[in-house]
């Protein structure tokens, strides 16, 4: 018995939670690239990057996304600490940001406060390809203005990020989801409309008629369509300020060459929206197809308890647009020289290797990346081993060349090679 038990123990393996991956080295590039890229734009529009714990209360998800949406009642990552405190893993960084703004005097009378982050989020939701139960966003939240010319600079910023990237056949569907005035008016209607055609109506849209009404227009059931065809849109029934302020984020829209396609039925799964709301769909992903959620949340600042204050963000869907940016480089698409600039030096014989490891330190106390065998392989392994890891150049010291005081320098890129002085390694690369 106590054999098995050692046996069964050794051949235990461990695999990742359902809906989570492990992003290995070889992805790395698409991933750091995005970074970099949303990054770069980030600050070019003035965003200063906040980053705000895992984990939050429970209490501020469920005051700020809503009971009744999906996220707060099915899909958080919800516990008891050992001090009995309710605790989630953040579903979305919205109300996280708000919260760290108001804790931290960083939202002010008479200024615009933009803030941005990256990291990972998670959502108890059913896996499948481009949704996960850990992802990454990365988004912007800009707090003390009503300005549409704001909405419009976030869709723009966000539009800038996709094409930096080189990501095409994106649409940005536009919407206002109303204010606090308007919207009831509308979900009454909604509400009368559905109640009369709900028998026929799939189990989510009955169960979603008295905790959300919006979200029936979300259903995708076929047998539900030609009623959410037949509901009446909002744009009947926004009042005078949502009706012009979407009217003027359109205008600056169009002076910005941003396409966009208004969508009436564009619902979005937070409950804190007022306003503009937008999303950016792909077409090159299947089902999950949105990359990149936002809009205006004027009342979230109050209801947390501060002055009212405005607020407008918006969240990328990385793992989404990682998706897409490994789909182009399959398709040829990548920069033909994709090496990476690291130097691989390849030694031959104990004087060669002596040398060789001299040359490294130098090369990496000069900042250049470079690399080693440390598994004693032969020439031609070492040579593979270079390829592998995609480097630009190799530098290969045998004792000939000990002697000789050159080394061979051989660019992967060009397969060019020449010999070098061991002084003339490091002007020569860097
Ligand atoms: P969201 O629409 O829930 O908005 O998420 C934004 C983006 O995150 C989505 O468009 C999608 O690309 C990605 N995403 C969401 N769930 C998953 C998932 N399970 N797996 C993979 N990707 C996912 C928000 O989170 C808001 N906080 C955005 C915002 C910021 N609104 C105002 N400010």
């Amino acid at each position: 018995m106590f054999f098995c038990v050692i046996i069964f123990k050794n051949m235990m393996k461990f695999s990742s939670q359902r809906g989570t991956r492990d992003i290995l080295p070889v992805d790395m590039p698409y991933w750091h690239g995005l970074e970099a890229v949303c990054r770069r734009l980030f600050r070019l529009y003035n965003y200063h990057e906040i980053k705000t714990p895992i984990f939050e209360s429970t209490e501020l998800f469920a005051r700020s996304i809503g009971e009744s949406s999906d996220i707060v009642s099915k899909e958080m990552y919800t516990f008891k600490d050992k001090g009995d405190r309710s605790i989630t893993l953040r579903p979305e960084a919205t109300a996280p940001v708000v919260r760290a703004a108001m804790q931290n005097n960083l939202i002010e009378n008479d200024k615009v406060t933009k803030l941005y982050y990256i990291g990972p989020m998670f959502r108890y939701e059913r896996p499948q390809a481009g949704r996960y139960r850990q992802f990454y966003q990365a988004g912007v939240e800009v707090f003390g203005s009503k300005d549409p010319a704001l909405d419009a600079e976030i869709i723009l910023l966000s539009e800038q990020i996709m094409n930096r990237l080189g990501l095409k056949d994106l649409e940005v569907n536009l919407n206002s989801v109303g204010c606090s005035e308007c919207r009831p008016e509308y979900l009454k209607n909604l509400k009368d409309f559905f109640t009369s055609n709900i028998k026929s109506m799939c189990e989510d849209c009955n169960n979603r008629l008295e905790v959300n009404t919006l979200r029936i227009l979300d259903c995708k059931n076929k047998q539900c369509q030609e009623y959410i065809n037949n509901a009446s849109i909002i744009e009947d029934y926004l009042c005078e300020n949502c009706r012009n302020q979407l009217e003027q984020v359109k205008v600056y829209l169009d002076k910005f060459s941003i396409k966009y396609k208004t969508v009436n039925r564009l619902v979005r799964g937070l409950d804190y929206y007022t306003g503009t709301t937008f999303e950016i769909v792909s077409g090159k992903l299947g089902a999950q197809n949105a990359v990149c959620g936002g809009g205006r949340y004027d009342n979230l600042v109050a209801e947390f308890g501060g002055k009212p204050t405005p607020a407008v963000g918006f969240a990328i869907g990385m793992d989404r647009v990682v998706e897409i940016l490994k789909q182009n480089t399959e398709h040829g698409k990548q920069n033909t020289d994709h090496r990476r600039k690291m130097l691989y030096v390849v030694t031959l014989g104990d004087k060669g290797r002596e040398k060789g490891i001299d040359l490294l330190f130098q090369i990496r106390k000069r900042g250049y990346e470079a690399d080693i065998d440390y598994v004693g392989k032969s020439l031609k392994s070492q040579m593979k081993d270079a390829d592998r890891q995609n480097v630009k150049y190799v530098l290969i010291v045998g004792e000939d060349e000990v002697k000789s005081g050159k080394a061979i320098l051989k660019n992967l890129a060009t397969s060019e090679q020449k010999e070098i002085s061991f002084d003339d390694v490091l002007t020569l690369i860097l």
